[in-house]
């Protein structure tokens, strides 16, 4: 077992790593607890999670998907808890993914001005939405627009569950890793790792959680509100939730051709900067990055597929989508690529070195650069043409 402790001035809280650690939660409980569970984690472990439920406590299971961070849902479940006499010592308990922590914490937040609670997390993507206080709900305008920053006391990353998710939502929150990796510019480690991701071990697995959790911690302790550094949490993101939206697809696997592009972004700088030895150096990485993401089962001959069938108008749109993201300034579209001013030790250091263990937050390689829309739409016409070759070619 692995306890993290985030390092804010005031108000931290503890994030524990392992496997059948669920115990470890019986020292942070109130007298009361009101346990809101994804009703398919019940279902697979419901026997141990009961172990840990007081004769006080509540259970409540919802039904998951994002529906369920409506409004409506929120009034609905919102009136219920309070019509469950709580107090400001109640503690809500939210077991499972993503979803379910953006939800709870909510209503945390929101509960009699702010009341605490744990997070349980079940799913792989869940090493992300659990750390950091950023809880919210769907509005109708668009994903996670009604939001909160509210710490949890505790969160827990019990290996335990993992065993029951599946392959495809095991690849959505790894992407999230992968992600991570290549803030600090671990490219070949991704692919060493990536190439025998059908086969990790659970070990291996929580192995990579733990490394993106600390980093996680270290990013948002600094930056708490987004301010300047977060920011970077969202390499991938600008092009990923353009293709989630437009293709219907999990957010990890939006994000893993989001991150691809933000890399190919990255090269086409390195080469009008002329770095050109660092630039083929990363266009190799992104080029074998791509046939692994491919092969391990990330859907981008699907993506590439769809968005050809009618291609001029699926592009506009997909920089339609783009031009709303939070990041852009100037009505210019921002993405995450290696900053030129952080290029001597990409060089140096990193393309370089041999796999570190725990790289730190100096190692963070990636900066917001601004696109114009016509700049965006023949990045994107170009990258999709790339993608294609790549992927023709290793046919
Ligand atoms: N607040 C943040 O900082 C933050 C960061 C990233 C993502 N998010 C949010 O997280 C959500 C996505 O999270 P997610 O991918 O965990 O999705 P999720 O919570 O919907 O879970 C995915 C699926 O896995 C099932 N599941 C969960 N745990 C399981 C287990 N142990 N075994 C078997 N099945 C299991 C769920 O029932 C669901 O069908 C999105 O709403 C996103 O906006 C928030």
């Amino acid at each position: 077992m692995k306890t993290i402790e985030t390092t804010y001035d005031s108000n931290n809280y503890s994030i524990i790593v392992g496997n059948q650690v669920l115990q470890e939660i019986n020292n942070v409980t109130s007298k009361r607890n009101i346990w809101y569970i994804d009703q398919k984690v019940y279902e697979f472990h419901n026997t141990y999670i009961d172990q840990f439920i007081k004769s006080n406590d509540e259970l409540i299971l919802l039904e998951v998907n994002e529906e369920l961070k409506s409004l409506n849902q929120y009034s609905k479940h919102i009136e219920r808890l309070l019509m469950l006499g709580i107090d400001r010592d109640t503690t809500l308990i939210a077991v499972g993914g993503g979803v379910v922590s953006d939800f709870v914490g909510f209503l945390a937040g929101t509960a009699l001005r702010g009341i605490r609670y744990i997070n349980v997390a079940t799913t792989i993507l869940a090493h992300d939405s659990s750390v950091g206080g950023k809880v919210a709900l769907n509005s109708i305008s668009g994903k996670n627009l009604i939001g909160l920053f509210k710490r949890p006391s505790l969160v827990i990353f019990d290996a335990y569950f993992i065993q029951s998710l599946s392959h495809e939502e095991r690849l959505n929150g790894y992407a999230e890793i992968i992600k991570m990796m290549m803030l600090t510019g671990r490219f070949n480690e991704v692919i060493t790792k990536l190439e025998r991701f059908k086969s990790k071990s659970l070990e291996s697995l929580m192995e990579d959680v733990n490394f993106a959790i600390q980093l996680k911690r270290d990013i948002v302790s600094i930056d708490e509100k987004e301010n300047n550094l977060r920011a970077v949490l969202n390499l991938g993101h600008t092009l990923g939730h353009a293709i989630e939206y437009q293709y219907k697809v999990k957010h990890g696997y939006g994000v893993a051709i989001g991150v691809l592009f933000d890399l190919w972004l990255s090269v086409n700088n390195l080469k009008e900067n002329s770095s050109n030895r660092v630039a083929q150096q990363l266009e190799d990485i992104l080029s074998q990055l791509m046939m692994i993401f491919n092969k391990e089962d990330y859907p981008l001959e699907e993506v590439i597929r769809s968005i050809e069938m009618d291609k001029d108008h699926s592009i506009q749109s997909i920089v339609e989508y783009m031009k709303h993201d939070k990041k852009n300034k100037d009505n210019k579209i921002a993405c995450i690529t290696i900053s030129m001013d952080k290029l001597t030790s990409l060089q140096n250091h990193i393309l370089n070195s041999p796999i570190e263990i725990q790289p730190t937050i100096e190692d963070i390689i990636m900066d917001v650069q601004v696109y114009t829309t016509a700049e965006m739409n023949q990045n994107i016409n170009e990258f999709i043409h790339y993608m294609k070759e790549v992927l023709l070619h290793d046919k």
